[in-house]
């Protein structure tokens, strides 16, 4: 595919001025931020957000394609059916990434596509798919990074209860166990779970993701079992692949107390260990938090002698998915009584009205390695939604794409130099795609996808993004 990397003019209708990017080949000064030798440049997807071909070719129903089939669950009445059809587009998906210069490429495995009914008798057309993915990636000079659980459950597995039910590991374990067989000759990263946090409490306590549960039991204990199925993954994908490293992705958010009050300050420490520390600490052998179990008040019996220790197994890496920080106010005392808010949000949104705060993705690293240690970091996914329009002269410009991600990538790299093993970093999203309840309202993509005609086309953060990798760095003044 022919592509055209000459910058966009500056687009004067909405107030953005269209940053200038000075080709200095060899010339590093100061105003370079040149990241380690052998950083990672990767973009990264998902497969129910992108594959389409949802009953094709022996693939089973996901938990994903029942819940967008269900009226009223998915904005807009949209479904992954065809979504960007990755399925039968993913040479000239390849050929795409080979242009942007990718170094690696993180997807994910659709697990009834590779086993329809969850466990049992193995869909060849569905391996045959990632391997020739995987081979064409190699071929192309890209690294594959596989994660092997991003959302989309067989449904078969859920009808027998889901991830809420101890078995579903059993399941799981014999996924992980056919995918690194299959793959693990040629895959040599290896993600366990995609933000498990989602998956349990946005999945089963929530309901606005499949399977659409609203029952905290349920999502404590798929919780565990989410992290159960982890720690017993990684030794069977080392078996497979000995050479393999391997992770979990984990959705970070870091929190601030909206005010110095007490009241903030306890709710800001109760997120925290909702959100970051229920994963985190489990994963570093320190257990579930206890002041979270106790504001459950929830018996835990799921919890079975021997699974903290599964769950603790060291991992080669762990996955950093920020997109925002949170400011935590208290619900609990009357806002009337309460201390002036001090921690005022930026007024920068994306278009999931999320903040623009990229000292967050800092705060969280530092965090990371030194109160965790983890042996080394990648951040998996990091990006942002815009309503992208197509301009008059076919390009698609996306400055305010572009500054999110240079500016998340200064604090990545003053990250790296107080000494934090910072080794990759995955853009969100390679393809503008089905954006879980929002379907393809929001557009997270570098490159444009036409739901259409799927014509695809790079954005101009996609060839400002393919200069930061041939330089392995970014210019800050540009
Ligand atoms: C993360 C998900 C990813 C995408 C981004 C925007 O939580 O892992 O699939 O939806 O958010």
């Amino acid at each position: 595919m022919a592509m055209d990397w000459v910058r966009p003019a500056a687009n004067p209708s909405n107030g953005w001025i269209v940053c200038r990017i000075r080709i200095r080949e060899n010339d590093v000064s100061d105003s370079q931020l040149i990241f380690p030798k052998g950083f990672v440049w990767g973009a990264a997807t998902a497969s129910y957000q992108i594959e389409g071909a949802w009953d094709q070719e022996g693939k089973g129903e996901s938990i994903w394609d029942r819940f967008s089939h269900t009226p009223g669950n998915v904005e807009n009445g949209d479904t992954g059916d065809v979504a960007c059809d990755h399925y039968h587009r993913w040479l000239e998906d390849v050929a795409l990434m080979k242009e942007l210069g990718l170094d690696a490429y993180r997807f994910s495995i659709s697990w009834p596509r590779i086993l329809p009914e969850g466990r049992g008798d193995i869909n060849q057309a569905g391996i045959d798919f990632y391997s020739r993915l995987v081979d064409a990636l190699l071929d192309a000079g890209i690294v594959p990074y596989a994660t092997l659980y991003h959302w989309d459950l067989p449904q078969a597995l859920q009808d027998e209860g889901g991830w809420p039910l101890r078995r579903i590991v059993e399941a799981f374990t014999e996924f992980m166990d056919v995918a690194s067989r299959a793959l693990g000759d040629r895959v040599k990263h290896w993600i366990t779970l995609n933000e498990p946090w989602v998956s349990a409490f946005i999945g089963y306590r929530e309901g606005r993701h499949a399977p659409g549960h609203t029952d905290l039991g349920e999502a404590l204990a798929a919780s565990h079992h989410l992290l159960l199925s982890h720690g017993l993954a990684v030794p069977v994908i080392r078996a497979n692949c000995p050479d393999a490293d391997v992770g979990i992705a984990l959705n970070l958010t870091p929190q601030e107390p909206a005010s110095l009050s007490a009241a903030d300050r306890k709710e800001s420490t109760w997120v925290d260990g909702y959100i970051n520390r229920w994963f985190l600490d489990p994963l570093v052998g320190r257990g579930y938090p206890q002041d979270i179990v106790n504001s459950f008040g929830n018996e835990m019996e799921f919890v079975q002698t021997g699974d903290l220790d599964s769950i603790a197994i060291p991992v080669d890496f762990l996955g950093v998915n920020y997109y925002t920080r949170g400011i935590a106010r208290s619900t609990d005392i009357d806002e009337a009584d309460n201390e002036p808010c001090t921690v005022i949000p930026s007024d920068e949104i994306t278009a999931m009205d999320w903040e623009v705060y990229p000292l967050g993705i800092y705060n969280i690293l530092g965090r990371l390695h030194f109160d965790y240690a983890f042996p080394a970091i990648y951040i998996t996914e990091n990006g942002a939604a815009f309503p992208d329009e197509v301009g008059p002269d076919g390009r698609v410009d996306d400055p305010a794409r572009l500054a999110y991600i240079k500016r998340h990538l200064e604090m990545v790299h003053k990250a790296i130099n107080i000494g934090v093993p910072v080794k990759g970093y995955f853009a969100w999203s390679l393809l503008d795609n089905f954006e879980w309840g929002f379907g393809y309202s929001k557009r997270f993509g570098i490159v444009y996808v036409d739901y259409q005609t799927q014509q695809r086309t790079p954005k101009f953060s996609a060839s400002w993004y393919r200069e930061v990798i041939r330089r392995n760095g970014i210019d800050t003044m540009a």
